[in-house]
This record gives structure tokens, sequence and C-alpha cells, in this order.
């Protein structure tokens, strides 16, 4: 798609007029890491900026994508009818709500995001599924977005939701307080509900290539703020983690077709189940 559009001499016609071009933004970074359109030529520059400090980021994508698929597919085998994505991103192939459709589940969705083009894309591709919607929220103002009259017209919380964190608390800092806002999730949410969680971890990198792939990131008004194993694992307190636990995302229930190389050093999930 050509970067300038009719609509207007600067944005294409995918990007809202209160976009910055020149703000490079991790949603249309990440979309450019999975091959995706909505991107503009600063978010190319910090991913290649990127992958030359860290040459498997754009792989480590599409391992993280491949868990988020088997994390659904496991929610939806539990039962789990509804779906809350939290920093979901602007759609690619193989979103939540397509991967029930696959399933043919009877399902509810609601994707949310903080970056424009994110929800407006999602939006775009959601106009024939009543099924599901998208709304621009702050996952740290949680009391906003589950009080959202299009989540609350989707999603029900008095019975099991499945809440999807992949890829998105270590763009949250501490200063956030990221355990808190867990744990505030976790009181909303009925027994059964099922958490799922994907974080870049800073257990196994060498400390260079950490050092260097976070300082690129701090180009971004979202810098990476990678954790280790000890502090993403109480990010699940009050659930009880599905086999095997926690662990680097390529090993987390892998199918036959996925790649199951764990040398990227960089990213663990888990799903866990909410005790009664
Ligand atoms: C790396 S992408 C992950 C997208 C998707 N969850 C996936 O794993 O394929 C991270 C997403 O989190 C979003 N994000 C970052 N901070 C956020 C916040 N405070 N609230 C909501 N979304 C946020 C970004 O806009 C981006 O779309």
């Amino acid at each position: 798609m050509p970067e300038n559009s009719d609509s207007s001499p600067l944005l294409p016609d995918w990007a809202s007029d209160d976009i910055d071009p020149t703000v490079p933004s991790i949603a249309r970074i990440y979309d450019y890491a999975l091959g995706g359109s909505h991107n503009f030529s600063v978010d190319r520059e910090v991913a290649e900026s990127s992958r030359k400090k860290w040459p498997h980021s754009l792989r480590a994508a599409w391992t993280n994508r491949a868990f988020l698929r088997r994390a659904v597919t496991f929610c939806a085998e539990q039962g789990v009818t509804q779906f809350l994505d939290i920093g979901s991103g602007i759609p690619t192939a193989g979103n939540v709500h397509e991967i029930l459709a696959d399933l043919d589940i009877d399902a509810h969705v609601v994707y949310t995001d903080i970056d424009p083009v994110a929800v407006a894309m999602s939006r775009r591709i959601l106009t024939d599924v009543p099924w599901a919607t998208a709304i621009r929220a702050d996952a740290r103002d949680l009391d906003a977005l589950v009080s959202d009259p299009e989540v609350r017209a989707q999603l029900d919380f008095g019975k099991p939701v499945a809440v999807l964190l992949v890829a998105l608390l270590h763009y949250i800092p501490d200063s956030a307080d990221p355990r808190r806002m867990l744990a505030d999730l976790r009181d909303r949410l009925a027994p059964g509900s099922m958490l799922v969680i994907s974080h870049m971890c800073s257990d196994d990198w060498p400390p260079q290539e950490l050092a260097d792939t976070v300082e690129v990131s701090r180009r971004t008004p979202t810098p990476l703020i990678l954790r280790s194993r000890a502090e993403i694992e109480p990010m699940f307190d009050g659930f009880e983690l599905a086999e095997p636990g926690l662990v680097r995302v390529p090993l987390w229930r892998p199918e036959p077709e996925d790649d199951t190389m764990v040398s990227y050093f960089d990213t663990v999930g888990a799903v866990g189940v909410k005790k009664g």
C-alpha cells in the first residue's frame, strides 16, 4: 500500500490524522516484523536496527503468534468462549476470532489496544463479525477498560473469560505496577477464567545483546522492560499453571508444524486457570 493517499498528503488511508508518522509505534513495528503493510519508514528503521542487535527478532514475532494460536485453542478446548485480548496489535494472520471461527466455537471476542491504527484496522475487519469488537483502551486503566459499554456488550464477567496479555507486559513499566494490575484483573474474573501471558525474559540473553536491544527500543514511546522468570512467574498469582508451566514460548505445547527452536532466548509464556 502506498504511504500517501488521496485523502491526505501525508498519511495513508489507514492512519488517522492524530498519528505522528515520525514517531515509531510498537504496534506498527510488530506489524512490520510479521510482514504487514501498516507501518511507516520510522517503524521499519527501528525494526531493522533491532534486528542488527538481535538477529532473531522478526522470527521471534512469529514464534509469539504461534504461541497465541495454541494458547487460544487450548482455552477454547477447556470450554472458555469469551476472550479479552489486551494489547491485541494490528490484525494479522491468525487473529483470535479467526482461530475460534476455525474451531467452530460460538464465542465472543474483544480486542483492545492503545494504538489507533491497531484499533481502526481491527474494527475494519470486524465489520461483519457481530460477536467481536475492538476498542481503544490503555491496559493500565483496567477500570475504564472493563466498564466500556462495548466490552460489557460482548463479555459477561460472571462467567469465565480468557484474558490474553500476549507480548504486552514488557511494555508496562514497574512504575505502572503491573503486578497490582494483574491482581486487580484476577479479582474481576470468575473462577475458571484463564490468563495467557507471554513476556520477554532477561534470563538467557547475552548481556550486550540485551543492552543493545533495550537501547534501540528507547527510540519508541514504549521501551522494552525485560524481566526475569522470577519476576514473571508471580504475575500468575491466584492462577494454576497448565502444563508445561512457564516455558519459552516455542516449547509451550508445540504442534508438529511449529518451530521449536529455543535459541531465540527471548520470550516465556504460560496459561493459568483461575482457582475456584
Ligand atoms: C508486540 S505487540 C503484541 C500484539 C499481540 N498481542 C501479539 O502478541 O501478537 C504489543 C501491543 O501492545 C500494545 N500496547 C502497548 N502498551 C499498551 C497499553 N498500555 N495498553 C494497551 N495496549 C498497549 C501496542 O500498541 C501493541 O499493539
